[in-house]
Formats: C-alpha cells, sequence, structure tokens
C-alpha cells in the first residue's frame, strides 16, 4: 500500500533496531525511562516477540527507506503468552542479570512495586483470548501522528487478520489518547483498570483499557 510517499510493507530483518528504538520514544516513563531498565531489556519486553518469533505478523510504514511506524501483533494471544512465561521471559531474566540490571537501586524499586501493584490484583483482567484471539502493538514516531497512517495500519492489520480467518482482536493499551483513538476505529472497550506501580514516579496511577473488536 503507498500514501503519498508512504508505503506499508512487510517487516523484514533491516527493520529490527528502527522498530526497537520507535518502541521505547512512547514509553510511559517520559523522562525517568533512562533511569530503569536499559533500552535493550526495555525493547525486548515492547518488540522481542513480535519481530522474533513471528514476522509474519509484522508490518511497518516507510518514508524514504526510513520505518515511521510499525504494526505487529500476534494471531494467537494464547500461544504468544505460553512463548513469553517460558522462553522470552527466563532470557530476559537472566539478560537482566548478566547486565547487573538487578544491582540497580532505581530497578529494585521499580520491581517492589510492581510486585505491589500484582499483589493489589491489578494484573488480574477477564480472558478475551477465545472470542478475540489475535492482539496487536502499534506505534508511529512522534513527527508522524494525527496524519492518519495509524488508522491506516490498524486497517492494515484487520485485513491481514481477516485474510486468516481470525476472528477477533484485543489489547490493552495504558493512555487516554491511544484508548480515544481506537474508540474512533470502532473499536469496544472491554475492560477498565488502573495500575498504581508507577505512581511513586508519576504522581498518579495510569489506566490500563482492554479494546476488543471482531473481524
Ligand atoms: C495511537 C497512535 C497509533 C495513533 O496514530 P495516529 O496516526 O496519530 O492516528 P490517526 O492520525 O490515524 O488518528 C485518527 C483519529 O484518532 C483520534 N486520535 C488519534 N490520536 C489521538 C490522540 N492522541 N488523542 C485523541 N484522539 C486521537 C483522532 O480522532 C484522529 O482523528 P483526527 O486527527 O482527525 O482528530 C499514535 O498516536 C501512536 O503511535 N501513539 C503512541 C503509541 C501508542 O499509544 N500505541 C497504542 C498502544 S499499542
Amino acid at each position: 500500500m503507498e500514501v503519498t510517499s508512504i508505503k506499508i510493507r512487510n517487516y523484514q530483518i533491516k527493520d529490527r533496531d528502527a522498530i526497537r528504538k520507535t518502541s521505547l520514544e512512547s514509553i510511559l516513563l517520559g523522562e525517568y525511562r533512562t533511569s530503569i531498565f536499559d533500552d535493550e531489556i526495555l525493547a525486548d519486553l515492547l518488540t522481542i516477540y513480535f519481530t522474533d518469533y513471528e514476522p509474519l505478523s509484522c508490518f511497518v510504514a516507510v518514508k524514504e527507506n526510513q520505518v515511521i511506524g510499525y504494526i505487529m501483533g500476534t494471531q494467537d494471544v494464547r500461544k504468544m503468552r505460553r512463548l513469553i512465561k517460558y522462553k522470552i521471559f527466563p532470557r530476559l531474566i537472566y539478560k537482566a542479570l548478566y547486565r547487573r540490571q538487578f544491582l540497580r537501586r532505581n530497578n529494585l524499586i521499580l520491581i517492589k512495586n510492581i510486585i505491589s501493584s500484582y499483589l493489589k490484583g491489578e494484573f488480574i483482567t477477564p480472558d478475551f483470548s477465545k472470542e478475540y484471539p489475535a492482539t496487536l502493538h502499534i506505534n508511529i514516531r512522534a513527527e508522524y501522528r494525527r496524519q492518519n497512517l495509524g488508522s491506516l495500519l490498524v486497517d492494515y492489520f484487520l485485513d491481514f487478520l481477516k485474510r486468516k480467518n481470525i476472528r477477533g482482536i484485543h489489547f490493552g493499551v495504558m493512555s487516554e489518547s491511544a484508548k480515544d483513538f481506537f474508540i474512533k476505529l470502532n473499536f469496544n472497550l472491554l475492560f477498565t483498570g488502573e495500575y498504581s506501580f508507577l505512581r511513586y514516579l508519576l504522581g498518579e496511577n495510569i489506566p490500563h483499557y482492554i479494546m476488543g473488536k471482531q473481524i
């Protein structure tokens, strides 16, 4: 697909670094990002399943050979969860240990807060994977937002899933603006919650919405 000089195409290995860099741009931590886990670990958390385990479900928007946005996902969220739990997460822990990430005070404080959120039940959500088996993760470089590219990427991905006979998609978003964007694209709000684990940094809880759509 080509819109003016922007092209949407399948992911290629050469896009991997640009995707990882873009994924870090919209992380909620803003100015605090550099004070916690290093970028390598954060980019792994955000993108590694998609780029390394399901590259055929990844697409990029390119302008003049530069990646300016991406949409990536899975066709089978249960398979993705299994792989994250048994393969990706253990490797990430090992990587973090090797990179001495657990010796940093800021990281330990964050982990303590995540455990506290976990104990408060903030990570408990209904399981939507039967009705909505796919998921997605989208990100557009800041200077290319609000120019309709997000809408185009979502349509492109939904078409792709439709051709694979996938019946529905669901995913979490953690900002009002992302929620508003998907509502505008006729996604349904399936679940509303809040996370408190970044309150000590941001001064407030962050919202957690699960959006879904039948395809
Ligand atoms: C969310 C995101 C993908 C939207 O992409 P985009 O290209 O900026 O969106 P579009 O230009 O296609 O917007 C379509 C409509 O959605 C709504 N919308 C988009 N961004 C919005 C925002 N920040 N706040 C409120 N509404 C928004 C608007 O109604 C917009 O139409 P308008 O510009 O005519 O008012 C993009 O802002 C982004 O990459 N954000 C950071 C990453 C993220 O939040 N990802 C989602 C979680 S996986």
